[in-house]
């Protein structure tokens, strides 16, 4: 058993807790719906076949937590995610992007996910190898000397020609003295103490993909042309000039991917996908009759009738081979402010029995996500602008008057939720990050009436609040 399986709902909602605000019923809906497809992996093969996987449909409107909330989930539980939407959807047999590529999508994502961890792995080992290359480059061994140039611009670098010069003619201590070199190169290297020492390095260099811009159909097929033929030919290498902490970045990634076994990559991000993989469907509500005004109605329940099979559970082939979508769990999300979950086709409205409704955020909600979670919005600007040497404080008269004036702004404009916060927020501290960094120390309180000094001509006007704020 892996430690995510251990994560009761419970755990699961304290763990969103910390980056959203309210939302609680949504929460724990998806908390559940979270471990249920955990309870679900534990049923023995016959039965689990026969229990339905339960998807989610979360309800609200803009800007109140819902991609949020599917993001932070995937995080708490390390399952890849990806996030579509609906209305990029073309129905199958038309040109454009059709649903199944949302799988595809998720399996890179899910790849790229293990293939960091596996990086992670193995950075020790890449780390030693890249320092095993770069004092190849210093001390070349004796069939490479003479092609070596760096050798002696290094040796001079040590003052240390002279003695070198002397057993040019390969002599017995030659391997005794190249063996005690490399050794005390590879201390002096280990202590950091060459780091601005430039090398020339030969570094393999990705070839660009011949076939780049296809176009979506064939790079739908699942077939990257570009990236077949890339394994297929030899690396191209390069030499280039670069400073030894240079070389450090560019050549562990490249010994970190030598490093890891593709196979086991391959088979551990397949299985990933399919077994915790999240996708979440945004605008969903969009692709009803009723969701758009105008266009073709047909096209648009075609992508719904498209997505039926994905979602109850079918095969979808990927460059990495045939995906289950059994177990992936789908997240839908919309406003559906004119059209309803009713307005989707029965078959898809049953496949998401979840139904989460989030609601509108209130103006405590907002001075809440102003400076509760994690990452809050004030918390982000304090870090950013203290590298600047510029400490600032907001007093809680201050940290109201943002969250009223957001309030209000989207009554009176546009109901964008709590996007809202982040415009007024960029427009109170515009004056400070333009200003930053001062000669000296900067000390400043964002109380009430700076902000209204900040915010008072912009608001005041109708016209400018709705195209600055
Ligand atoms: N309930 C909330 N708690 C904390 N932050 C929130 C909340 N709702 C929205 N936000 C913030 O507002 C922004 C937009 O939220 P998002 O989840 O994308 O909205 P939507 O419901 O339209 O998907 C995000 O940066 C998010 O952090
Ligand atoms: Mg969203």
């Amino acid at each position: 058993m892996n430690e995510i399986d251990e994560l009761t709902p419970k755990k699961i909602v304290e763990k969103l807790d910390n980056y959203i605000i309210g939302q609680k019923e949504a929460k724990k809906q998806v908390a559940i719906a979270l471990r249920n497809r955990i309870r679900r992996l534990a049923l023995q093969e016959d039965v689990r076949r026969d229990v339905i996987p339960k998807n989610i449909l979360m309800i609200g409107s803009t800007g109140v937590g819902k991609t949020e909330i599917a993001r932070r989930l995937a995080e708490v539980a390390n399952a890849p995610f990806v996030k579509v939407e609906a209305t990029r959807f073309t129905e199958v047999g038309y040109v454009g992007k059709n649903v199944e590529s949302m799988v595809r999508e998720l399996v890179d994502s899910s790849v790229n996910m293990v293939k960091k961890e596996m990086m992670e792995e193995v950075k020790d080992k890449a780390q030693r190898l890249v320092e095993e290359r770069i004092v190849e480059v210093l001390v070349p061994s004796k069939k490479r000397a003479k092609t070596q140039p760096s050798f002696m611009d290094v040796m001079q670098l040590f003052n240390q020609s002279a003695e070198y010069s002397q057993n040019k003619d390969y002599d017995e201590n030659e391997d005794e003295n190249l063996r005690r070199r490399r050794e005390e190169l590879l201390e002096k290297l280990r202590n950091g103490e060459l780091e601005d020492v430039e090398i020339e390095v030969e570094v393999e260099e990705q070839s660009t993909p011949m076939f780049a811009g296809l176009g979506p159909e064939l790079e739908d097929m699942g077939i990257q042309f570009g990236e077949m033929f890339q394994n297929l030919m030899p690396k191209k290498k390069k030499r280039r000039r670069m400073t030894i902490s240079e070389a450090r970045k560019v050549l562990e990634p490249i010994e970190s991917e030598k490093l890891i076994d593709q196979d086991k990559l391959i088979q551990e991000g397949v299985s990933r996908a399919e077994n915790r993989g999240i996708i979440f469907i945004d605008e969903i509500d969009k692709i009803t009759s009723k969701g758009v005004s105008s266009g073709p109605d047909v096209s648009r329940e075609g992508v719904q009738r498209d997505l039926l099979p994905i979602v109850e559970g079918t095969n979808v082939m990927t460059k990495y081979g045939s995906i289950s979508t059994d177990y992936i769990l789908f997240i839908a999300a919309g406003a559906f402010s004119e059209a309803k979950p009713s307005d989707l086709i029965p078959e898809l409205q049953g496949r998401f029995p979840i139904r989460a409704e989030l609601s509108d955020l209130t103006k405590e909600d907002f001075i809440r996500i102003l400076t509760q979670p994690k990452n809050a919005i004030l918390k982000q600007y304090q870090y950013l602008l203290e590298t600047d040497g510029v400490r600032i404080e907001f007093t809680e008269d201050g940290v109201e008057r943002m969250a009223d004036i957001a309030f209000e702004l989207n009554e009176k404009v546009e109901n964008i939720g709590a996007r809202r916060l982040y415009t007024v927020v960029e427009k109170v501290l515009e004056e400070v990050s333009f200003e930053a960094p001062a000669s000296g120390e900067w000390e400043l309180k964002i109380d009430s009436s700076y902000v209204d000094l900040r915010l008072g001509k912009v608001y005041g006007d109708e016209d400018l609040r709705e195209y600055i704020l």
